[in-house]
């Protein structure tokens, strides 16, 4: 099937509470969006799986939460201050600004359509400056960071002590990055606060090649493991002109969205670089020492950095699906039960008292273990189609056989299949298909 539309997956998102509007009761903040109550399910199952697979089934990664606010000197040393900045262009006919490198024809602006009416490209910096503390005043600006892997490299050294680790390993982060984008857009693909999931994984220089594409590898097949489609993936490696300021080799996955491919995670070979800036700069000693080699040196840095909210959007996008079932449209969101915001729904046939005691006795029997939402209004089959729009793997139903039987059916999103079940057994049932 082809990819849905923006607009549809934009609507989707707010009829069903995946995303609002941020300040949307005061006409909206532009680029800025909340996450509803399926949003912030489906967000926090991408963060799960993903640390998951970063950190918990690794013996080589350590996690990490650093802080939003650093020193502004860590932001000297990585260089964010002077080279963290987009080419900003002026139309001088309408005035607005464009990011140059972003436009189709960078003679013509996009918003007027009048041509040559630009001004020369100036550096403009992403980061958000505020300042510290009840005085706005030079000296206590401070920056929120627009990565979350300057908070890794600066605790380098405190984290190898304490986890008692040799090279190589990593340190994993999920958290918010702030970047004041010039042309923000494509609903929560570009935005000025979004969540990031990075890991920086530091070995030998001599051995960076290799785990640059053993990452490579590994991050691709994260994305295949929870069903994304492969025709809507691919790797790209950057050309040399494209290439952060820190890096020599870069891979990025890229998604087809509904507007091209772009940019989901980008891995990146960082080289020694910002282990160095940091040593120069701070004056600590950050280099490591092989006991085994009687070797002294600056790791090299191979870095998987993903963005949540990005990734949530791509999943969505990739599990939206139509089909026609008894001459209805019936839309289903195929996601990766590991990701799916509800796991089970539990519906009783009708509202009537004895029905809804069961239900609520079946959802308390499954809520430890699963997100259960029960629905008790409108008739069954719109209920089983609200369940499909959400990606709701299975529902629980209880009719008034169940009063007698002591059996409930289970109906399967995908295959519309259903079994009956003892109600004691539905537990069983369950955990073999969802883990
Ligand atoms: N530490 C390396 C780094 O930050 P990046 O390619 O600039 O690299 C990593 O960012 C990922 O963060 C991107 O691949 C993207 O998924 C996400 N990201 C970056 N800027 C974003 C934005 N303005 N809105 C949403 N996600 C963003």
């Amino acid at each position: 099937m082809s990819q849905p539309t923006l607009d549809t997956i934009v609507n989707l998102s707010k009829k069903r509470g995946f995303v609002f509007q941020a300040s949307e009761i005061y006409g909206g903040l532009r680029s800025s969006y909340d996450y509803g109550p399926l949003g912030v399910a489906l967000l926090r199952n991408v963060k799960e799986q993903w640390w998951r697979s970063m950190v918990r089934m690794r013996d080589d990664v350590v996690g990490l939460d650093s802080a939003i606010i650093q020193a502004t000197a860590v932001w000297e040393a990585s260089g964010h201050l002077t080279e963290f900045t987009d080419p900003l262009v002026e139309c001088t006919n309408c005035h607005a600004r464009h990011r140059l490198d972003k436009l189709d024809n960078p003679d013509q602006c996009p918003t007027c359509g009048q041509s040559g009416t630009f001004t020369e490209p100036k550096d403009f910096n992403l980061m958000f400056k505020t300042h510290m503390g009840p005085v706005a005043q030079d000296g206590n600006e401070v920056y929120l960071r627009p990565e979350t892997a300057q908070g890794i490299f600066t605790n380098f050294e405190n984290v190898r002590r304490v986890s008692r680790r040799k090279l190589p390993f990593g340190i994993a982060q999920i958290g918010k990055s702030f970047r004041n984008e010039i042309t923000p857009g494509q609903f929560i693909f570009r935005t000025r606060e979004f969540e990031q999931m990075e890991m920086e994984f530091f070995t030998h220089p001599d051995d960076a090649e290799k785990w640059f594409e053993y990452w490579v590898e590994e991050r691709k097949n994260w994305y295949l493991d929870l069903g994304m489609k492969p025709d809507n993936l691919r790797m790209r490696r950057h050309d040399p002109d494209e290439l952060a300021h820190y890096a020599v080799d870069t891979y990025d996955v890229e998604y087809r969205f509904p507007w091209g491919w772009d940019e989901l995670e980008g891995i990146a070979n960082r080289t020694d670089f910002d282990l160095r800036q940091h040593a120069e700069h701070s004056g600590r000693d950050l280099t490591y020492f092989d006991q085994e080699a009687d070797e002294r040196f600056y790791p090299y840095v191979i870095e998987p950095a993903a963005g949540a909210s990005r990734t949530t959007f791509a999943f969505l996008i990739d599990a939206y699906h139509q089909e026609e079932v008894n001459d209805e449209t019936r839309t289903v969101l195929r996601l990766d039960p590991r990701l799916a915001p509800i796991k089970v729904a539990v519906l009783p046939l009708s509202k009537k008292p004895e029905l809804v005691e069961v239900t609520e006795q079946v959802a308390s029997a499954l809520r430890p273990l699963w997100d259960v939402e029960v629905d008790v209004t409108q008739a069954i089959g719109r209920r089983y189609r609200r369940q499909d729009e959400v990606g709701t793997p299975y529902c629980v139903t209880v009719d008034f056989d169940t009063l007698d039987d002591g059996a409930v059916t289970v109906r399967d999103r995908d295959t519309m299949a259903q079994d009956r079940i003892g109600i004691d057994g539905v537990v069983a049932y369950l955990s073999d298909r969802l883990g």
